[in-house]
């Protein structure tokens, strides 16, 4: 079996080739720009861009299981080419597809739920992987400002990648969605405090009020839309944002990695 990964250069995609790789599979990576993929050796790099579908059909060709992201380009809008994607990824014999989905349904979930290859849709409450936006501040001033301090079940992108993984190369998980979380809720205070611990240095947390929020935002030059989703967010966290839910054990077989590890593992990044 030959499968295509897109994202294949990003947090949860890079994991998701590897842990392919691992299985002994046929991997095929996509990316705008093969050049700076620096994906592991025996990884097929095939070039493409999925806001323009005509450049996938090489990439797609002999594949029968593929991972598709849902957003393209680096601002994450939303992708308006599912139809064409899942059209061609139908010709090519792909039989079966993961999706790994943003916050809203894309064109990409309403295509394939209108067509006919089997597919799994994997749902994500936050990523461990966003304690990577604290690093310059953990290593400049040894502090973490955030605006709503509140229980989040974050999960860890090598168990994305084992659901996804698990659904590309066995049967039985077609016409699931899978809501995956780690196997506890932290706040961020917890987690800056688990960072900490791994850095082997005292930490600050500040909690912002939403103007200091704001304000920190935009001396920082991330846009408008952003930083009101960022105000959304911290004021309304959703409800099951805190809940942790059993799927990735049960579909892997093996309890969710927990943020303690996932800091172990990344502390070389906070450190000075
Ligand atoms: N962060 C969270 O807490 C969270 C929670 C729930 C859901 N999500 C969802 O997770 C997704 C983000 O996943 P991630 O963190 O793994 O992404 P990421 O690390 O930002 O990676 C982006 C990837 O997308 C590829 N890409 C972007 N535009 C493309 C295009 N036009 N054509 C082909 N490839 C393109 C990039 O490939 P190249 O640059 O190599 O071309 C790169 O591999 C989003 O849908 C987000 O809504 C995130």
């Amino acid at each position: 079996m030959t499968f295509l990964v897109t994202g294949a250069t990003g947090t949860v995609g890079r994991q998701i080739v590897a842990q392919l790789v691992e299985r002994g599979a046929h991997v095929r990576a996509l990316t705008r720009n093969p050049a700076a993929a620096g994906l592991p050796d025996g990884v097929e790099v095939a070039c493409g861009d999925l806001t323009s579908p005509e450049t996938l059909a090489p990439a797609l060709e002999g594949v029968t299981g593929l991972h598709l992201i849902t957003f393209g380009g680096d601002d994450f809008a939303e992708l308006e080419t599912g139809p064409e994607i899942v059209e061609l990824a139908a010709k090519a014999g792909v039989t079966r597809v993961s999706v790994l989905s943003g916050w809203d349904e894309s064109s990409v979930e309403r295509a394939l739920r209108a067509g006919s290859v089997g597919w799994t849709q994997l749902l994500c409450v936050e990523f461990m992987a966003n304690a990577y936006d604290w690093v310059d501040s953990i290593r400049d001033e040894g502090v973490v400002r955030v605006f709503g301090n509140h229980l989040g079940a974050v999960v860890h992108e090598a168990d994305i990648a084992a659901v996804a993984v698990a659904a590309l190369v066995e049967d039985g998980h077609a016409g699931e969605s899978y809501t995956l979380t780690g196997p506890e809720a932290l706040t961020p205070e917890q987690r800056v405090r688990l960072i900490g611990e791994a850095v082997g240095r005292e930490l600050r947390f500040e909690e912002l009020d939403e103007a200091g929020y704001r304000a920190a935002m935009q001396a920082a030059g991330v846009t408008e839309d952003m930083i009101e989703f960022g105000v959304q967010l911290g004021a309304n966290p959703p409800g099951a944002g805190a809940i942790v839910q059993p799927t990735v054990e049960r579909v892997t077989g093996r309890p969710g990695r927990t943020f303690a590890q996932w800091a172990a593992e990344h502390a070389a990044a906070f450190k000075i």
